[in-house]
């Protein structure tokens, strides 16, 4: 049985002592106090992932990303010159929102109020009515606001400050190094599922970082999957704390029969039911029975990584009892038909596994708000709520 031996409660006590084993308050699922801390102190702080490059992989290429959480929409613009950039979509004439639509591709952006030209650099191009407005109004000043961006492995992050206290790297830190060569380049994004569940954010993220739900909630789609007699409650088999990021690897029971249909085409290319290859960047700890890598980058994003697909999930507070969530799903690129039905398998399962997710969380929610409750017990098993919970307190008290 190996390291489900493991006595997990002393281990992860013994790493982060301050956590505790308290019960966890329910107001900061439900309260918009608290929520306002959260934009402030934590939303406002981090680097945040907003897209993949190639998202906007081809100079000229555009995409607007919204973050109602920061009250911004960000304009990503691939510049002529090739370079990556990130802007306030804010016309600084009087305003108005430069780029409506979400996506495109440009050598410039007019704003539809008063004309003003943006180029995909950003610098202001034509500034109509220029003969009409204050002598010394400086139109090299008048481009579009810059936002700080930075890249790692592909993945798009921003920060809402200038100048940010630490660079994209230094925050990862040693959730990167563990992820590092993963083969995201080998991949292409198969699928992208999006919703906006009433339920606070932290309710939403807390469903899918810990397997111990998998055993009713995941019955349907993958029936024997994540607990057997020797791991009746879905333990993960390692964790780890990377700063405030983190990162679980969960258990896969030897029972599990994927359907016949996945069999079929799991012998094609990897399916998220049956896929065993070897790659950099995963099952950390080399355990036994292994299924994929929980990977929590602090504050709301995840990237799973299995062997040979990965998925992302954000998760973007709205309000304090809303939240815009999306998936994307990575897949090795296929090199003939029976890859791209391995592909399809997984975008199937995984679509049915996240319906199940989705079944509990706006009730939570609700129930949260009833009042009834002021407390929520939390298990070792889901030590990643617990970690979470501490780094915001962290995060808030700085
Ligand atoms: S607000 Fe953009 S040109 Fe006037
Ligand atoms: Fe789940």
């Amino acid at each position: 049985m190996g390291k489900l031996d493991r006595p997990y409660t002393t281990r992860y006590t013994t790493e982060m002592p301050a956590m505790g084993d308290a019960p966890l308050p329910v107001a900061p699922y439900v309260s918009r106090a608290f929520f306002e801390l959260e934009r402030e102190k934590v939303f406002r702080r981090a680097w945040l992932e907003v897209a993949r490059v190639e998202d906007v992989p081809d100079p000229g290429d555009y995409r607007v990303v919204d973050i109602d959480v920061l009250g911004w929409s960000l304009l990503l613009t691939r510049g002529s010159d090739g370079a990556l950039r990130a802007f306030h979509n804010v016309c600084p004439h009087r305003g108005n929102k430069v780029v409506q639509h979400r996506a495109g591709h440009a050598n410039g952006f007019t704003c539809g109020f008063h004309g003003w030209v943006f180029g995909n650099d950003g610098e202001l191009k034509h500034m109509a009515g220029e003969a009409y407005f204050p002598p010394g109004t400086d139109r090299c000043r008048l481009g579009l606001i810059p936002v700080t961006l930075d890249t790692w492995n592909g993945f798009v992050f921003i920060h809402p400050q200038a100048e940010p206290p630490q660079t994209l790297r230094d925050f990862l830190g040693g959730m990167a190094d563990q992820i590092e060569d993963f083969p995201f380049d080998r991949c292409a994004r198969i699928a992208r599922y999006e919703a906006t569940p009433r339920a606070n954010w932290k309710v939403v993220l807390d469903a899918f970082q810990e397997a111990f739900h998998a055993i009713m909630v995941h019955r349907g789609s993958l029936p024997d999957s994540a607990a057997a007699p020797q791991n009746p409650s879905a333990a993960p088999t390692s964790a780890r704390f990377h700063g405030p990021h983190r990162s679980l690897s969960v258990w896969a029971s030897p029972r599990y029969r994927p359907p016949e249909v996945g069999m079929i085409v799991g012998k094609y290319g990897p399916t998220f039911a049956t896929a065993k290859d070897r790659f950099a960047g995963i099952n950390p700890d080399g355990d036994d029975s292994w299924w994929f890598d929980i990977n929590v980058f602090f504050p709301n994003f995840f990237c799973d990584t299995g062997p040979g697909w990965y998925f992302t999930y954000n998760f973007w507070p709205v309000s304090e009892n809303r939240t815009r969530w999306t998936m994307d799903i990575y897949q090795l690129r296929a090199p003939h038909a029976g890859g791209l039905l391995a592909q399809e398998h997984t975008k199937i399962l995984l679509r049915d596994a996240v319906l199940e997710d989705f079944s509990t969380l706006e009730a939570t929610q609700q129930m949260m708000e009833s009042g009834a409750l002021t407390h929520i017990t939390i298990s070792e098993l889901e030590i990643a709520l617990r970690h979470q919970m501490h780094i915001i307190d962290q995060w808030l008290a700085a």
